[in-house]
């Protein structure tokens, strides 16, 4: 079953073509992140009017890579919510007309639910995770632990009480002055820092409970860096102080999360995922309590196509799809989610 994936939540505008029997057959990836740099953020019309713009050259490009034609497909997969209701609302668009042009199933795919099943589209079968396992996703907007007993059940442990991990990054390294998409070049500049010259706190790491907050210590980073010299040197060492706070906190209660549901694998989503310093420190923990972490491929763990496509392919290979008219759920709490049945793994 060939399953085409559209997403269309936020800044990027993604299309993968996943086959059930195959695999992951092609992906392509538009992002906006110039057009919105001189704003210093999303602005939410820009977006939606790109991805009008961007998405149907996509889809085209992604379908010539896989070596198929629109009537090779079997199914349509997009992201139906969380995101920005007007960029959502183009992939709904375009994917139920499709569908319904080609006389297809098509599905709303949740977007965290892309992020988590992300790592389970590794080629390798011994790579690939099995529920029960904890995930941790950490993105712009979520920071949450999730308790995923079987694909499409999913309990939340505990989530973000203000701002999500990627946020914390992105908006601290505004205030220093770095330019818009600021976390990757904060983690970037956190290398050249020195650990220890600027230590922060673990917030919310001194009392039980699975719940985070980084506001706090987004407000400890920018006092530091008011009072200190504001020299490159410092910017990085403060750089690197913020990076390792985030970095234990989230270990931290990850562990934590293990801990309380006897999961012995962790899967960790989302853009924050691709910090080289979170994946390394997660690894560390996972062995030493003799587990194991999985993660994503750095390009699939920030916004993309084929975690949707592969979402989808799940569900509608389970005999799940909606119906014909275009909705979208800006706000959707995944365990509302039905469960799946089966599996749309390689081979499967
Ligand atoms: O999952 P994603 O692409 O989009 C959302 O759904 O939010 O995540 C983007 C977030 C941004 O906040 C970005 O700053 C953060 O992930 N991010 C990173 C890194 N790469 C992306 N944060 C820290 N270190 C990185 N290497
Ligand atoms: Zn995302």
């Amino acid at each position: 079953m060939n399953v085409l994936g559209i997403e269309t939540s936020c800044d990027e505008t993604g299309v993968a073509v996943y086959d059930t029997a195959g695999g992951l057959r092609a992906h392509a990836l538009y992002s906006q992140v110039a057009l919105h740099a001189e704003y210093g953020g999303v602005v939410p019309e820009l977006a939606s009017r790109d991805h009008v713009r961007k998405l149907l050259p996509l889809i085209r490009q992604t379908l010539a890579d896989a070596g198929l034609s629109v009537d090779d497909l079997d199914g349509v997969a997009y992201t139906a919510g969380p995101g920005l209701v007007g960029a959502l609302l183009v992939g709904a668009g375009v994917a139920r007309a499709l569908a319904w042009a080609l006389e297809v199933p098509a599905i709303g795919v949740h977007h965290m639910e892309g992020h988590l099943l992300a790592p389970l589209l590794e080629d390798d079968p011994a790579g690939r995770p099995e529920p029960p396992f904890v995930a941790l996703l950490v993105s712009g907007g979520h920071t949450q632990l999730v308790h995923v007993e079987a694909i499409g059940r999913y309990r939340l442990l505990g989530e973000t009480l203000d701002d999500a991990a990627g946020e914390a990054f992105d908006k601290t390294a505004k205030m220093m002055g770095l330019p818009y998409p600021g976390g990757p070049q904060l983690a970037a500049l956190a290398e050249q820092g020195r650990p220890g010259t600027y230590r922060f706190a673990r917030p919310m790491t001194d009392r039980p409970g699975l719940d985070f907050s980084f506001s706090g210590l987004k407000t400890q980073v920018l006092l530091a860096w008011q009072q200190s010299d504001q020299s490159d040197a410092t910017r990085a060492d403060i750089a690197r102080g913020f990076e390792d706070a985030v970095v234990d906190t989230l270990a931290i209660k990850c562990a934590r999360a293990l801990e309380a549901t006897g999961c012995d694998t962790l899967v960790v989503a989302g853009g924050v995922g691709a910090n080289k310093r979170l994946r390394a420190k997660l690894q560390a923990m996972a062995e030493a309590r003799r587990g194991r972490v999985g993660f994503p491929r750095p390009a699939f763990c920030t916004d993309n196509g084929a975690m949707i496509a592969f979402a989808g392919a799940l569900r509608l290979q389970a005999g799940q799809h909606d119906d014909a008219s275009v909705r979208v759920t800006p706000r959707w709490d995944m365990a509302a989610l039905a469960p799946v049945a089966g599996t749309a793994g390689p081979g499967a």
